[in-house]
């Protein structure tokens, strides 16, 4: 039932403060304020050498964010690849090591595949899933379940900041078991995730700024998106959204990697997404930001509002509250998302069944 919405895809949008909520329910003890994984899924991160994540599209792109936390807070190495690549690679694995999945069907064909590929070489299997009764959780050693309900949009939404969630709270608890964070500096994090939901209430807010935008990207034949550290993988998000849902050719770029080839492609007719919360990278972002500028290049700046006071001259720059760095890409995720659905129904696509896609993809 999409209720007051147009579509589906503006329903899980708009939900995504109250399912990223309720899935940080199920991680977080509420009371004393640190991580406490689900009955069942409580897995000890301490003896791991590596972390193996694979994950199709969307999904992938939360392993990629993923990537920074497990790293940064537990000191944790972390293998990732699409999961239809990831078998091709031989990747050497270590019998007894973790291999963690994402998915939000649970009956992703190539991650399944890559699950029983992972659990033949004798590794543990974890599942980020959105379907408790999914293949993938059924095979799955461990699941760490979102609780983002059913999805229906075919282009992931709600479904991935779950998974956003989960992984950044797996990531806190693996630091914790490595014994990299202490008390206070997880008691710091798990602060700064649970005011995650009011703040992605508040960025929701930006839409009616954000539909205005549409005109401008329906226009465009090449879309650019740009971000650094964990706003790389959200930038690679933004584009796939809208790619999906708008047919508009776009690509997602680390923003230090535009002046290696991408900046020709550069002029007055491609909008620049750029997202840059005001934290240790932005100066560097903003610079590169400068080069497109400087080749006349439509920006769309996400940022705070230090950000913004910092940017000078942008196309439109969209403001959205403040966060702790390390969540920053469960906020920025929203506005990438209400660009692509707004571009979409200005052109009039068919927006919750965009042509050629299947919302779980059960062949190789
Ligand atoms: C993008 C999208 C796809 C899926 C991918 C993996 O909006 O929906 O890229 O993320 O097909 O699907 P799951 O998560 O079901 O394994």
């Amino acid at each position: 039932d999409k209720g007051q919405y147009r579509h589906f895809m503006a329903k899980e949008i708009a939900e995504q403060p109250e399912v990223v909520g309720h899935t940080l329910t199920r991680f977080v003890d509420m009371t004393s304020g640190r991580i406490s994984l689900p009955a069942g899924a409580d897995f000890d991160f301490s003896r791991l050498d590596r972390l193996a994540i694979s994950a199709c599209g969307t999904a992938y792109y939360a392993g990629l964010v993923a990537r920074y936390w497990f790293e940064k807070f537990a000191r944790l190495p972390v293998d990732i690849d699409i999961a239809s690549e990831f078998r091709y690679r031989e990747p050497p694995l270590t019998p007894g090591g973790l291999a963690l999945m994402i998915s939000q069907s649970g009956e992703t064909a190539d991650t399944l595949a890559t699950l029983r590929h992972c659990r033949a070489q004798g590794m543990k299997i974890g599942a980020v899933v959105n379907v408790p009764t999914s293949t993938i959780a059924r095979e799955a050693d461990v699941v760490f379940p979102t609780t983002a309900g059913v999805e229906v949009g075919v282009a992931s939404t709600k479904a991935f900041t779950c998974q956003l969630a989960v992984l950044a709270a797996l990531a806190i608890k693996a630091g914790r078991d490595r014994k990299v964070l202490s008390e206070a500096d997880e008691a710091r994090l798990v602060a700064s995730l649970i005011e995650v939901p009011r703040l992605m209430a508040e960025t929701l807010h930006l839409e009616p700024e954000i539909e205005k935008l549409a005109s401008a990207f329906a226009k465009a034949q090449d879309v650019l998106y740009l971000g650094r550290g964990t706003s790389y993988p959200i930038a690679l998000e933004g584009a796939l959204k809208l790619k999906e849902i708008s047919y508009i050719h776009a690509e997602g770029y680390a923003a230090g990697e535009l002046k290696h080839g991408p900046i020709a492609l550069v002029d007055e007719n491609v909008p620049v997404v750029v997202l840059a919360p005001f934290d240790v990278l932005f100066e560097k972002t903003a610079s590169n930001m400068q080069e497109v500028a400087a080749r006349g290049g439509k920006i769309v700046l996400i940022t705070d509002a230090e950000g913004a006071a910092h940017a000078g001259e942008t196309f439109a720059t969209l403001v959205v509250p403040k966060a702790y760095a390390f969540v920053s890409p469960l906020i920025y995720a929203v506005p990438i998302q209400l660009l692509a659905y707004h571009t979409a129904v200005f052109m009039g696509t068919d927006v919750d069944q965009p042509r050629n896609l299947a919302k779980s993809v059960t062949v190789e």
